[in-house]
C-alpha cells in the first residue's frame, strides 16, 4: 500500500505572495585535514580517485554510452560501499539511461506525493526528482520567491534523503544537467557519518546506541525558512521512526543515523532530545568529516548512500538568476532496515507543492 501525506499552503497569502528568499553567498570548500589516499586502478581498469582520506571518490573509466553490465554495476556498486560518494564526470546519461542504470541498485522511489501536493512536475518521469531552479512555466531560473527555491533552501542543510517517509531512501544519483556559470556556487558539499560515529566516545556510543529518532519533512523546511513555514507544526505530520546508530549492511560499518530531519528522540523532552540532535549534527559538520564535490560539466553524476554518508546544497550567487538543472533518482532503502521501526505495511511517503 501506499499512500501520500501532503502539508499545503502553511502561511496566509499576503505572506506567500511577498516572501523572497536571498541567495546563500558563494560557499568556499573548507580545506581537507589529512592525507587522501593515492589514486589506484581496479582488476578491470576502473581508476578511483579519493576525495577525502575517509570516504568521497571520483571514479573514472566507466563507458557511460553504453548500457552497462552486472559486472560493471557490481565493481561501481562495491566502491559506492566503500566509499558513499562516487562522483561521475561527464556522463552524457539521457533520463532514460539515468533511470536504467539507478535500477541496478534497488526500488526506484518517485514524485507522486509532490504532484499530489500541488507541485507541477516539469520533467518527463515520476522517477527524476528535480533537484535544481527551474522554473516549470518558463523554463529559465525561478525567481527567489518561488516555492520550489524557498523550499530547497532546507537542502542547504546537511541531511539524507526521504528520512522522512516510512520507507527511507538508500541511494540517491545526481545527475547534472544544466550547471550555473562557474564561480557562481552550486556545488554539493558530504559528510563522512560512518567515521563520525566510529570517533564517538565508547560511553557515548552506549548512550545512542538504542535511542529512536523521529523524521519529518516539515521539520527540516521550517528550521531552514522558518517564517515561511511558521504555521506548520511537525508534531501534528507525520513522523518517520528511525535509530539512532544503524548497522550499514553494505560495509559492516555503524553509521551515526543523524540529519536535518531529525525531529525529535523517544524518550527525551523537547529540550533535552533538541540539545542532543544539534549536538550530533554539529559533531558530523566538524570540517575533518567534510568534502565539497563541485559540478565540472553538464553530464557530472554524483551517486551518495543515504544510508552512510549526509550531503548538502550549497547554493551560491547564481540563485534567482542562472538555471541549475539538476536531476535526481532516488532507491528506496533495499537493507534490512528499510521501514527502521514504521509499520512495513504501511508505506506512507510525504510530499510539498
Ligand atoms: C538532493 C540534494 C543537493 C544539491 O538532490 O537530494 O540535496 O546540491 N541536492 O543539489
Ligand atoms: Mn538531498
Amino acid at each position: 500500500m501506499s499512500t501520500t501525506v501532503t502539508a499545503t499552503k502553511t502561511s496566509s497569502a499576503e505572506t506567500l505572495q511577498t516572501f523572497t528568499i536571498k541567495p546563500t553567498p558563494l560557499w568556499q570548500p573548507l580545506p581537507i585535514e589529512g592525507d587522501i589516499p593515492a589514486p589506484y586502478t581496479t582488476n578491470s581498469g576502473l581508476e578511483v580517485v579519493p576525495l577525502h582520506p575517509t570516504f568521497a571518490c571520483e571514479l573514472r573509466g566507466v563507458d557511460w554510452s553504453k548500457s552497462i553490465s552486472q559486472e560493471a554495476y557490481d565493481e561501481i556498486r562495491q566502491i559506492a560501499d566503500q566509499y558513499g560518494v562516487v562522483a561521475c564526470r561527464n556522463t552524457g546519461l539521457t533520463d532514460e539511461a539515468h533511470i536504467e542504470f539507478s535500477r541496478n541498485f534497488g526500488d526506484l522511489d518517485d514524485v507522486r506525493p509532490y504532484i499530489d501536493a500541488g507541485r507541477k512536475h516539469r520533467l518527463a518521469y515520476p522517477e527524476l526528482f528535480d533537484a535544481g531552479n527551474i522554473d516549470p512555466e518558463t523554463g529559465n531560473a525561478a525567481p527567489l520567491s518561488a516555492a520550489q527555491v524557498i523550499g530547497n533552501k532546507a537542502n542547504e542543510q546537511f541531511h539524507v534523503d526521504s528520512s522522512f517517509n516510512a520507507r527511507r531512501a538508500g541511494h540517491s544519483l545526481l545527475l547534472a544537467h544544466v550547471i550555473p556559470p562557474k564561480g557562481m556556487g552550486g556545488a554539493t558539499e558530504f559528510a563522512d557519518s560512518r567515521t563520525a560515529y566510529d570517533d564517538l566516545s565508547e560511553e557515548m556510543k552506549q548512550e545512542l546506541e538504542t535511542l529512536v529518532t523521529n523524521h519529518s519533512l516539515f521539520h527540516s523546511r521550517k528550521k531552514a525558512v522558518p517564517d515561511y513555514f511558521k504555521d506548520t507544526d511537525p508534531s501534528k505530520l507525520p513522523l518517520s521512526k528511525h535509530r539512532l546508530i544503524q548497522d550499514h549492511e553494505w560495509s559492516s560499518r555503524k553509521n551515526l543515523y543523524i540529519a536535518s530531519y531529525v525531529y525529535s528522540i523517544d524518550g527525551m523532552d523537547t529540550v533535552q532530545g533538541t540539545g542532543l540532535i544539534n549536538d550530533l549534527i554539529e559533531h558530523v559538520s566538524k570540517p575533518k568529516y567534510r568534502t565539497t564535490i563541485p559540478w565540472e560539466q553538464n553530464g557530472d553524476m554524483i551517486i551518495w548512500d543515504n544510508t552512510s554518508v549526509l550531503h548538502r546544497a550549497t547554493g551560491g550567487t547564481y540563485e534567482g538568476k542562472y538555471p541549475r538543472d539538476m536531476r535526481r533518482t532516488t532507491v528506496k532503502d533495499m537493507s534490512s532496515y528499510k521501514f527502521g521501526l514504521n509499520d512495513p505495511s504501511n508505506e506512507w511517503r510525504v510530499g510539498l507543492p
